[in-house]
């Protein structure tokens, strides 16, 4: 059980299958009290800071929930402007001061290897909420409980990850994540934003099925789970390459349609247009419930890298 105690979270690929299954069963045990409506004192006394260098809506506030029902405090800068970072302090300075402070930081920064930066400051645990364009691994190990929830298990499931597979951090994590799992990938993109090819790489030498596509129709006819993703629009140098891109998919009700029911649809969330409304009705759209699913998976990964050993 103390497998990750005082360990940082940076990277999808960090986790063996061992680590991932512990993680969702603590996950599983907290969304059971928390709908009964324990009160929970695990983290009494703990102090999380979340240090949050780019927006967030959802990141954020379900590590500040999952802390809170755990009976721990928060302190945060959600505004990058300000904290002192905007005096130009470097990242290294303020993790020595936050450090004072808290016993684990969750840090988003829109510098790829951020994490690994910061984690190098301190001993404290140190979890990546997103590093720019680089991974998000809480968010994939999210999504991995969502599938599990949805699907009722996750080997031999078919999955596409659709948008923007090049600047997406949640994509570049989940695809890693699933590594662990016997899963065949359809990765549907524009050709300009296909997935990286070290991580196409790095599937295809785990032995994972991978195929790509730039044809949303042939994923919806094919697999079990679609995950959408927004166009990354603060990733792009050409705000004219991203206006050719931003329409890319739009996935609506009709489309599935011949499909019937049985197609899990997901998003990380926030959606621009990638998601039409109309779906949210659709008994697979389970990307609010995604959203939900956040809080107990933070809650497991808040109360392991804290556990003393
Ligand atoms: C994502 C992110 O920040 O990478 N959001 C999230 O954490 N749920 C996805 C995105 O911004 O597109």
């Amino acid at each position: 059980m103390e497998r990750l105690a005082k360990k940082d979270v940076l990277r999808a690929d960090q986790f063996t299958r061992d680590e991932i299954e512990l993680i969702m069963r603590r996950a599983e045990g907290y969304e059971a009290s928390l709908s009964r409506g324990e009160r929970l004192n695990v983290m009494e006394g703990k102090v999380l800071a979340t240090l949050f260098f780019e927006p967030s809506t959802r990141t954020r506030l379900s590590f500040e929930t999952a802390m809170l029902r755990l009976g721990g405090s928060v302190i945060t800068v959600a505004e990058p402007k300000s904290s002192s970072a905007a005096k130009g302090e470097s990242l290294h300075d303020t993790i020595k001061t936050v450090e004072g402070y808290a016993d684990v930081i969750v840090l988003r920064h829109p510098k790829v290897g951020a994490a690994e930066e910061a984690a190098a400051a301190t001993e404290k645990p140190v979890i990546n909420a997103g590093d720019g364009a680089g991974e998000h691994p809480t968010q994939s190990l999210l999504d991995v409980y969502t599938i599990r929830k949805e699907r009722g298990k996750i080997d031999g499931l078919k999955i596409a990850l659709a948008g923007d597979l090049k600047n997406g951090r949640t994509v570049h994590s989940l695809a890693r994540l699933l590594k662990n799992y016997a899963v065949s990938l359809l990765f549907v993109s524009p050709d300009p934003l296909r997935m990286p090819r070290g991580i196409v790489d790095e599937l295809k030498d785990r032995g994972i099925e991978v195929a790509e596509t730039d044809d949303l129709r042939t994923a919806i006819a094919a697999v079990d789970v679609l995950y959408m993703t927004r166009i990354q629009r603060e990733r792009f140098e050409d705000e004219a390459e991203y206006e050719r891109l931003k329409g890319s998919y739009v996935l609506t009700r009709g489309m599935l349609a011949e499909r019937g029911g049985g197609l899990t649809v997901m998003h990380p969330l926030p959606r621009v247009n990638e998601i039409a409304a109309d779906l949210d009705g659709y008994p697979g759209a389970a990307y609010f419930r995604q959203a939900a699913n956040g809080v107990p998976v933070r809650m497991a990964l808040l109360s392991l890298v804290t556990e003393t050993g």
